[in-house]
């Protein structure tokens, strides 16, 4: 178990402390690498990002490789990952077109589009990859399922899945059934991770992954046989999870 967990007040704390660890990568590797990831959770991250960016954090030389996409949507459509991006931080900081890579979840060939993924997380392996959780525990789109996919691949989305996300289109029928998804071996390859999530609705399946065994009916909790995985919580995010004192210290865990 190596899971180093912080808690904070409110997910703009969170946000600060997650973008200054996105910082010092970006200042001590050479070719730094981000792996990043959509959703409400990582806004306050890419806010934080943004600032520094104002402040003089210069971002020209950073690569960052998008986890998924939804399929059929274009990069214009207003609730495509690409979009998402675009709006929080490709377009508010200096970080290089060429060096900003989301999957195309418009491809007229899917499995070419996958094995182009591939080739980019062969290219440019990643330092720091940051991770939201799905209310199932996936992880990207890798939905729970018997087997865990190694590589980016076209996942059919669960039912759990468009519900939650259908908050951000008009309705549940709009929400794409397929998505396009980096996989499990990639996203461990990442040398550092930083799983986030906020709120009562994810404190249940924070705990799960953090304390209960590792299964692929819980995407997420394979992250217990990564070396270096810090667990970035708010206070709601933690309910769950701190009712088990016990256990956290007796696997000197550091809360706080
Ligand atoms: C989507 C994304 C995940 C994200 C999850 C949680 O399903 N594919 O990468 O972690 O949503 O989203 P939110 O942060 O909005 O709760």
């Amino acid at each position: 178990m190596t899971f180093t967990i912080r808690v904070f007040n409110t997910p703009h704390d969170a946000g600060i402390y997650v973008a200054s660890l996105a910082e010092f990568v970006i200042m001590n590797k050479r070719n730094p690498v981000l792996g990043l990831a959509t959703g409400q959770t990582p806004v306050p991250f890419y806010e934080s990002l943004v600032r520094l960016y104002e402040c003089g954090l210069d971002l020209s030389h950073v690569t960052t490789i998008n986890l998924d996409e939804y399929v059929g949507l274009s990069a214009e459509h207003p609730q495509s990952y690409f979009h998402f991006m675009k709006s929080n931080l490709f377009s508010k900081t200096n970080l290089s077109s060429s060096c900003t890579f989301v999957p195309n979840g418009a491809s007229a060939n899917l499995v070419e589009e996958c094995l182009r993924y591939d080739e980019i997380l062969k290219n440019y392996p990643i330092d720091l990859q940051i991770l939201g959780i799905g209310i199932n525990g996936h992880i990207g789109f890798n939905e729970p399922s018997d087997t865990l996919i190694a590589k980016t691949h076209v996942v059919e989305l669960r039912h759990e899945t468009i519900k939650s996300n259908a908050r951000f289109f008009d309705s549940e029928d709009q929400v794409p059934k397929q998505a396009i998804t980096m996989g499990i071996q990639s996203i461990l390859q990442a040398k550092k991770i930083v799983l986030m999530a906020f709120g009562t609705e994810k404190s249940k399946i924070i705990e799960q992954v953090v304390i209960g065994n590792v299964s692929t009916t819980i995407p997420a909790s394979i992250l217990q046989f990564h070396p270096d995985v810090m667990v970035i919580l708010d206070q709601d995010g933690a309910t769950d999870l701190l009712k088990n004192t016990d256990y956290l210290d007796a696997n000197h865990l550091k809360i706080k």
